[in-house]
């Protein structure tokens, strides 16, 4: 009996066994495409001819040593890595069309390739020529990167096994397509299908890969998340258009510690890196003014401190907006909800705006508390000294929870040339690191502290 096409969503994967116009997995609209069947195959009650090999866990001989890597040079890409590339790895970089994923991994295919790593980089976009161009403009044009324009997976393999790199570069997984299966290339059964023969290919002759994958909004061009579980580390290079900040963070990592970030600026030569994000996120802070608060954050293993912007302001609307970048607009209306049920400060009727300043994507909930003095201060129209960082968890019940890593966070505010903290009470009391430090048990404590209300 032929297998009827399943329908699936080229943005998560989600298969469905009808079409309709919203992801239900995901709640993206237009993502779900049709998928010709995957050849089925002998019933699954029938046995394989041989028996898959097994051990005992416990005669496995523990390896001490951790896995062989090999740094780029690019700090920022090895920081996030985990301290460099492991061997016969797979890495997954997602990111915008756009955003520079080819301009990054033409860098640290150079690099890679300059620290004795047979490097290939194949493209399925742009002609050799292209990124040779490319390579110039980068001031790359005598690395000895090996370089394929190729789209077609049985020739790629070829010139793997031929060649034997230590490192190849797919870019984008979505212009590649393999003949074992028959749908166009793009499509979710392609992506997965390449993705596959791909990396257990490559991971065989100990060599790793880098699969570049665009984020597509809506379509038929399957996104990188259909991918994601097949990789070893998952990378998104993110960033705003207007701004020169692009940050690479790991939101998966069997290699290192997961939401590690390196951040870059995108400059005529290329990304170059950026070693105090910090001082550099600050940079565009002008005089002390309602609704900006610096809250000191702690991204993967490293703080950064950012501004965290708010505006509040009457609203012409029947329903107020409520507008969040780079923070998570469920998270605002919490906070919001918190303040008027146990402060009794009302939003209703009120316009909020909240942005985090240069483009920074924040997840931690120790930014409850920088983002409810930045409403309090747009609020009040009055402005927080400008020498103090914030940082706290809010719980629904109005208490405040200490933030982990509270002393690096304080050290990185004392190193930038701030004199003074706003923090929860309790947690553990190390050093000061030369703040003065003004502590609060629940948000009604704090906003007495800091607004005298
Ligand atoms: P590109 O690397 O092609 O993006 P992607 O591969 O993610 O689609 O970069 C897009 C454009 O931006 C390209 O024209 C080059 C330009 N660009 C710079 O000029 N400087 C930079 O530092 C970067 C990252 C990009
Ligand atoms: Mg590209």
């Amino acid at each position: 009996m032929a297998k009827p096409n399943s329908y699936t969503c080229t943005a998560c994967g989600a298969s469905y066994p009808k079409w309709s116009g919203r992801c239900d997995a995901c709640g993206e609209w237009n993502t779900i495409a049709e998928e010709a069947p995957l050849s089925a195959g002998p019933a699954a009650t029938s046995l394989g001819a041989r028996k898959g090999r097994t051990v005992e866990l416990t005669t496995l001989a523990t390896r001490e040593t951790p896995p062989p890597r090999t740094q780029s040079g690019l700090g920022e890409l090895d920081r996030v890595l985990g301290g460099g590339l492991v061997e016969s790895s797979a890495i997954l970089v997602g990111g915008d069309p756009g955003i520079g994923k080819s301009t990054l991994l033409l860098q640290a295919a150079a690099k890679f390739a300059a620290s004795g790593l047979k490097t290939l980089y194949v493209s399925g976009e742009e002609a050799s020529a292209q990124v040779r161009m490319r390579a110039q403009r980068l001031g790359l044009a005598e690395a000895p990167v090996m370089l394929a324009a190729e789209t077609n997976l049985r020739d790629i393999l070829t010139t793997l096994d031929v060649e034997r790199p230590g490192l190849v570069i797919v870019d984008s997984i979505q212009t590649m397509w393999s003949d074992n299966v028959e749908s166009a290339p793009g499509s979710v059964s392609q992506v997965r299908a390449a993705s596959h023969e791909l990396t257990t290919f490559a991971k065989r002759r100990g060599c790793s890969v880098v699969l570049v994958g665009h984020v597509t909004k809506e379509g038929q061009i399957a996104g990188p998340r259909v991918i994601e579980h097949m990789v070893d580390t998952v990378l998104y290079f993110e960033g705003e258009r207007g701004h020169q900040f692009r940050i690479l963070r790991a939101v998966k990592n069997r290699f290192g510690p997961a939401d590690e970030i390196g951040v870059f600026e995108m400059t005529g030569s290329g990304l170059s890196e950026v070693i105090n994000p910090s001082a550099l996120f600050l940079s565009e802070r002008g005089a002390p003014s309602p609704g900006s608060v610096v809250f000191a954050g702690i991204e993967g293993t490293r703080p950064v401190l950012v501004e965290v912007q708010a505006l509040v302001a009457p609203s012409p609307h029947a329903q107020a907006r409520r507008t969040v970048v780079g923070w998570d607009g469920g998270r605002l209306a919490m906070i919001l909800a918190v303040l008027e049920a146990r402060c009794g400060i009302p939003f209703a009727g009120l316009d909020v705006y909240l942005n985090i300043a240069g483009g920074l994507k924040i997840s931690e909930p120790a930014a409850d508390l920088a983002v409810a003095a930045a409403l309090l201060s747009a609020r009040e129209d009055a402005a927080l000294p400008a020498d103090t960082v914030v940082f706290g968890e809010i719980s629904l019940s109005g208490a405040l929870r200490p933030a982990t890593q509270t002393e690096n966070r304080l050290k990185e505010a004392q190193k930038l040339g701030f004199s003074s903290a706003i923090l929860p009470s309790g947690g553990k009391s190390g050093t000061d690191a030369g703040l003065s430090l003004t502590r609060a048990t629940d948000l009604t404590g704090f906003v007495g502290e800091v607004f005298g209300a």
